[in-house]
């Protein structure tokens, strides 16, 4: 990007701006600006793409904020790609959707040696076998961007979201100092391109947002991956960049010239050269840790190697991503609907440690069911410190053989959850003891049942402490009544100290006294007092959800709330009725009949719609529905300019059609809004679907 002429160069203009003071007229300051710019950008990518600091932070802060006085003074000088404007002020509304004009696809994934060597022979099946080559590089765990530059300006950062359409993070984007808000594409021809990558954090960094957070008694990060992605997707892009994300490209997603022609392939015709490409531009791409490789057994070498090199590397990398490095030869091998063809992620095996098994602790959950828990000697894995592990239930531990004081290997993959893989019989000192499952519930000392045909034992007393307590904190939870301000440590402060015990109390809550109690101010009890009312206002499938009724989760809560107008009349219904619903078995049946035959829960649900709490369906559905679209399907595409994406919802169903979520055969009518992408493309290919434009859509419903 930046030769050595270059950098001599720039860092003379360095000296001479930090000599300079800053300008007090247009004209100086006009002078100057570019120059204030140019260095920075310089010094930008030397700090976050090559890792190299040449001037003090000092100096760098002397230049950043006379650039920053210079855009206030005069504002005619700002513009859009100033690198003051990284940091966007205020926060960024929600993030609009945005159809990525190619789709996101995903990996085929391999996990061993032969999972290459038949990766390998497909290609050469599909395409012959003269001129393979793999470029291989990391397969980075972070969180995955599409850029688009237009006219060598950023426009726009979006997630992946479903692949088809993702969310438009721009603003936050922009913080991350490792993208250019500006590359000189136009000397290559290129109008207009998208590049792909991965935003992540470097696993320093990341343990020292956790030892901050640890430090200021917040709740630790659980791992990078998630870190980034939250921080991509916070409201506050300053937030965005504290979090010190970097961001690698590795890809290209499209790229036309000003006529609208394609250039991947007939200009950008090899994929480790895009990359050098993108590296000479400014970006920051993986580099030692690529190879181009002649055959599959260098691929595979090299894999091996990374495997063995991956606890070494700066970043969290689960795996190596294979890809064929001629694009006019990936376009030949195609693509399924999930992944290309031409490439294949090589998984990494999950990372393991050994622990000593100190003692099991005995869960409550909310329906009474018993969690056996480990207790290890803390163990660093992956980037966090395991200290507990779910054994699950007696079966896990009787099958596994896992006893007290046993070495056991824990395994952390790419997820949160850890796990016991067994224990380590050869480590055994003839001191470890056969785990005794209880026979009373931990709490309250109700003998335990275990049902037939399940797993876990249960304490059957509804009024254990342990259940009570979980059970309140599920109806709070955001995905039963989402109660804004009242978590799961303040639904155990406030049961420690008797302002609740029942559901219904929640909504009787003595707001005087909670402003007493320590930590609470005025602003707090604000808060928790508007976030109760307005969990009273919710559509009634919540409260379903939040009474917790076994095997009774959103999908079917929703399905029930539909169906009556108050949840009451649930009291009425039979068995055979139940089962009659959508996607209701004889087990989900058999519980929800239950629930609505036992008094205590009829008292509940009176009190609580006695006590304000909507048990009734939302006015909404209870609009006439009519039969306009008579079943058929649609699919909207593109940006909608006439009404919301929600709104086309509610429109269709209202009129008896269905969503679809994808182009195929069983789609009947594909909606486009303006710059409709690649589903218009593969719908025009399918002679049964019509295609409408907003217009034409709301007049079959008039
Ligand atoms: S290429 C069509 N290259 O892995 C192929 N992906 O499982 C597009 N990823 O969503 C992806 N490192 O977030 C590619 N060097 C790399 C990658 C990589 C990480 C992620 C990416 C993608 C996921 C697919």
């Amino acid at each position: 990007m930046y030769n050595a002429a270059a950098k001599k160069e720039y860092l003379q203009l360095t000296q001479r701006l930090l000599a300079t003071e800053a300008p007090q007229t247009l004209e100086a300051a006009d002078e100057i600006v570019k120059d204030l710019r140019d260095a920075i950008s310089f010094h930008d990518w030397n700090y976050y793409i090559q890792s190299q600091a040449l001037i003090a932070d000092q100096q760098y802060d002397y230049l950043f904020k006379m650039l920053k006085q210079i855009e206030a003074r005069f504002p005619d000088l700002l513009t859009e790609d100033s690198p003051t404007q990284r940091v966007a002020h205020g926060l960024s509304p929600d993030f609009p959707p945005v159809e990525h004009n190619v789709p996101m696809l995903s990996l085929d994934n391999g996990y061993d040696e032969s999972d290459l060597r038949e990766f390998d022979n497909r290609i050469r099946k599909l395409i012959g076998s003269q001129g393979i080559s793999y470029t291989v590089e990391p397969k980075f765990d972070g969180s995955s961007i599409a850029l688009v530059y237009e006219n060598d300006r950023l426009v726009r950062g979006a997630t992946r979201g479903d692949g088809q359409v993702g969310e438009d993070i721009t603003p936050n984007v922009k913080t991350l100092r490792s993208i250019p808000l500006t590359a000189r594409f136009s000397d290559l021809g290129i109008a207009k391109i998208e590049l792909r990558g991965e935003a992540l954090i470097k696993n320093t960094v990341f343990a020292e947002i956790n030892n901050q957070r640890r430090e200021q008694g917040l709740k630790t990060f659980q791992n990078a991956r998630n870190t980034a992605s939250g921080a991509l997707r916070t409201k506050d892009p300053g937030e965005t960049a504290r979090r010190g994300l970097e961001a690698f490209m590795y890809q290209i997603g499209y790229a036309i010239d000003a006529e609208g022609n394609n250039l991947l392939g007939s200009h950008l015709k090899f994929h480790s050269e895009n990359v050098k490409q993108l590296q000479a531009l400014g970006f920051k791409v993986p580099t030692t840790e690529t190879k181009l490789c002649a055959n599959i057994e260098e691929v595979i070498a090299f894999c091996e190697e990374w495997e063995r090199k991956r606890n070494d590397y700066e970043y969290e990398i689960d795996g190596m991503v294979v890809k064929l490095d001629d694009i006019k030869k990936q376009e030949l091998t195609g693509y399924t609907s999930h992944h290309p063809r031409w490439a294949i992620a090589f998984k990494f095996k999950a990372r393991q440690a050994k622990a000593k098994l100190l003692h099991v602790e005995y869960q409550v959950g909310r329906t009474g069911a018993i969690t056996p828990v480990a207790k290890i000697e803390p163990t660093p894995l992956a980037g966090v410190t395991i200290v507990s592990i779910s054994l699950h239930n007696e079966d896990f531990i009787r099958e596994k053989d896992i006893r007290l004081g046993d070495t056991v290997i824990v395994e952390r993959a790419g997820d949160v959850i850890p796990y016991i893989v067994g224990p380590v019989p050869e480590a055994r000192t003839g001191e470890e003891a056969i785990i005794h499952f209880p026979d009373k519930c931990p709490t309250c000392e109700t003998a335990l049942v275990k049902p037939e045909g399940e797993a876990a034992w249960r304490c059957v007393n509804f009024d254990c402490p342990s259940q009570q307590e979980e059970r309140l904190i599920h109806f709070v939870s955001k995905d039963a009544m989402d109660i804004e301000g009242l978590g799961r440590d303040i639904v155990r402060r406030f049961m420690a100290e008797g302002l609740i015990q029942h559901v219904t109390d929640i909504y009787q809550l003595d707001y005087r006294r909670i402003g007493q109690m320590e930590g609470w101010g005025q602003k707090s009890v604000e808060n928790l007092q508007k976030g109760v009312e307005a969990s009273k206002e919710n559509p009634s499938w919540r409260l379903l959800v939040a009474l917790g009724i076994r095997h009774v989760g959103t999908i079917t809560a929703k399905e029930l709330a539909k169906k009556v107008i108050s949840l009451l009349e649930y009291q009425n219904w039979d068995l055979e009725q139940l089962m009659a619903l959508e996607d209701i078995g004889p087990k989900v049946a058999e519980s929800i009949h239950e629930f609505f035959h036992n008094a205590a829960n009829i008292d509940t649900l009176e009190k609580l719609a006695s006590l304000g709490v909507n048990i009734s369906r939302n006015p909404e559905a209870d609009k006439p529905t009519n039969d306009k679209l008579g079943g058929k399907t649609f699919l909207f595409t593109g940006s909608l300019t006439q009404f919301s994406r929600d709104k086309a919802k509610e429109l269709v169903e209202s009129n008896g059609g269905k969503l679809l979520g994808s182009v195929s055969k069983n789609l009947d009518y594909l909606v486009v809004g303006t710059d409709a992408g690649s589903k218009l493309e593969k719908a025009q290919k399918i002679p049964t679907i019509t295609i409408l434009n907003e217009q034409e859509f709301l007049e079959m419903i008039a």
